[in-house]
């Protein structure tokens, strides 16, 4: 299946007006992140730019995945889990690794992710619990999807071109309608101006909460932010 949406490859040009250095291109390679000890079997990540952006690590993932760990378990249990624009899948890989679920997690993103996050989920032996899953942003949702229906939702960096704004919203605005009580995790970081037109919009259609975070004070200072999005009633 190809991509519907017009993400763009990795570019320091296509991310301009930075308020922070961006991510330096890298060899391929397999790192281990134990996210500050949060997690007892490190996860293994292996990251391979050439796949896409999403093949390295990126700092709202680092974020999102910290909090997730810290901040929730038993909650989790019976969770249905849906991670968008998962990249290498560090986010879900590592909640998958943490808690013991009772249905297995969707790590989804466009085609050309497809393959490292497969590779990510064999290196981590994690093959019964955690699925990869194409899934782009304002196309259909995939039948695995309207299936499950997600109550949890998590994306971490999804924020960062502008023609996709309108993509992602109408993604997360149908995963809201698909389930009402679902709840989105939502970490981004700012960039450029227009990723707060983002969130501006995000706020007329959603309730729009600020999360509380022993960390907060030391990544708002990087300029990244982390939400919940909850449906209107
Ligand atoms: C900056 S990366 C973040 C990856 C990962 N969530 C993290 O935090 O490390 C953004 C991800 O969104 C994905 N993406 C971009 N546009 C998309 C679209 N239209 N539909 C689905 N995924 C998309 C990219 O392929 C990429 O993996």
């Amino acid at each position: 299946m190809s991509s519907r949406s017009p993400s763009p490859e990795f570019s320091p040009l296509a991310i301009g007006e930075d308020l922070t250095p961006l991510p330096q291109y890298k060899a391929a390679s397999t790192t281990t992140i134990d996210f500050s000890n949060l997690l007892e079997t490190p996860l293994k990540l292996h990251e391979d730019l050439t796949s896409g952006c999403g093949g390295q690590l990126w700092p709202a993932g680092m974020v999102l995945g910290h909090h997730m760990l810290r901040y929730h378990g038993e909650s989790l249990r019976n969770a249905r889990i849906l991670e968008l624009g998962a990249g290498g899948g560090l986010v879900g890989l590592g909640v998958a690794l943490k808690f013991k679920l009772d249905h297995p997690i969707y790590i989804s993103d466009q085609e050309n992710m497809i393959d490292l996050m497969r590779k990510n989920i064999t290196l981590n032996g994690l093959e019964s619990r955690v699925k990869e899953l194409v899934l782009s942003w304002g196309g259909p949702l995939p039948a695995e999807v309207l299936k499950e229906k997600p109550n949890i939702i998590l994306a971490a960096d999804c924020v960062y071109f502008e023609p996709a704004f309108p993509l992602l919203l109408a993604t997360l605005e149908e995963l809201l309608d698909l389930c009402k009580e679902a709840v989105i995790y939502f970490c981004f970081k700012k960039r450029r101006k227009a990723d707060m037109h983002f969130i501006k919009n995000a706020k007329k259609k959603f309730i729009v909460e600020e999360l509380e975070d022993e960390d907060r004070q030391t990544f708002s200072r990087e300029a990244l932010f982390l939400y919940t999005f909850k449906r209107k009633q």
